[in-house]
């Protein structure tokens, strides 16, 4: 997601950073991400853009703590202008590219894997940009832990049909769905992306992976 350059964007990630909100370092944390959130349940987002899902789940489950990483600022600008005084002491951001994953978390910390909407790159040149990738894959089996889970959801049929092809060959896929919000899920927030799709009435592709070391 590209939004336009934001004149308060700088204000407001000053005003998260002395919140404790937005993590400047994430890799100080490594290793350490359950205490700090005083959980034992880490879910991370990858991609959270402008925020409604970390938003939303780490109210709706507040025993769990969430991490959710954006790598462009303006769009994370607005994420945590929603989070300020909703967002509790369970959720942190990162603004960074989530390439550098395995440097801010540590092998089998991470519960749950987010992956809401992933910007599916159409072009076969530019798959190596995907969240999707093998590289991505073997960074996201050393983080999980043993049974621990990645969901994705996205509109897109061919990102999502490539993703069951590459994730399937280090996960075990564990249920899916071709129209998600066919039923009302009150359990999932929807994302801002998502809300348009359901708009537009086009199915939403869901799938969850286990990790099984
Ligand atoms: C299509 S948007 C979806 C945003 C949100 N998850 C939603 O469902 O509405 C994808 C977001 O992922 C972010 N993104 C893409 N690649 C990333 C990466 N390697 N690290 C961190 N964020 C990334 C983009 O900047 C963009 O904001």
């Amino acid at each position: 997601m590209r939004v336009r350059k934001k004149t308060w964007t700088p204000t407001v990630i000053q005003e998260a950073k002395e919140q404790n909100l937005l993590i400047e370092h994430p890799s100080q944390f490594k290793g350490k991400w359950k205490k700090i959130l005083q959980t034992d349940t880490l879910h991370v987002e990858i991609g959270a853009g402008k925020g409604d899902y970390f938003v939303e789940m780490s109210s709706l489950y507040p025993t769990i703590g969430w991490v959710a990483i954006e790598k462009d600022m303006h769009v994370a600008a607005y994420a945590l202008r929603k989070s300020f005084g909703v967002v509790l002491n369970n959720g942190k951001f990162i603004i960074d590219d989530a390439n550098l994953i395995d440097e801010w978390f540590e092998e089998n910390e991470i519960d749950t894997l987010h992956l809401n909407f992933s910007d599916p790159w159409p072009k076969k040149a530019h798959h190596k940009r995907r969240l999707t990738t093998p590289d991505f894959a073997v960074k996201y089996q050393k983080l999980l832990k043993n049974q621990g889970q990645i969901i994705l959801k996205t509109d897109n049929a061919a990102f999502f049909e490539d993703s069951l092809v590459v994730l399937t060959k280090t996960f075990q896929m564990e249920d899916v769905w071709v129209n998600y919000r066919q039923q009302a899920h009150p359990e999932d927030a929807i994302t801002e992306y998502e809300q348009r799709f359901i708009e537009l009435n086009q199915p939403i592709y869901r799938v969850i992976w286990r990790n099984n070391k």
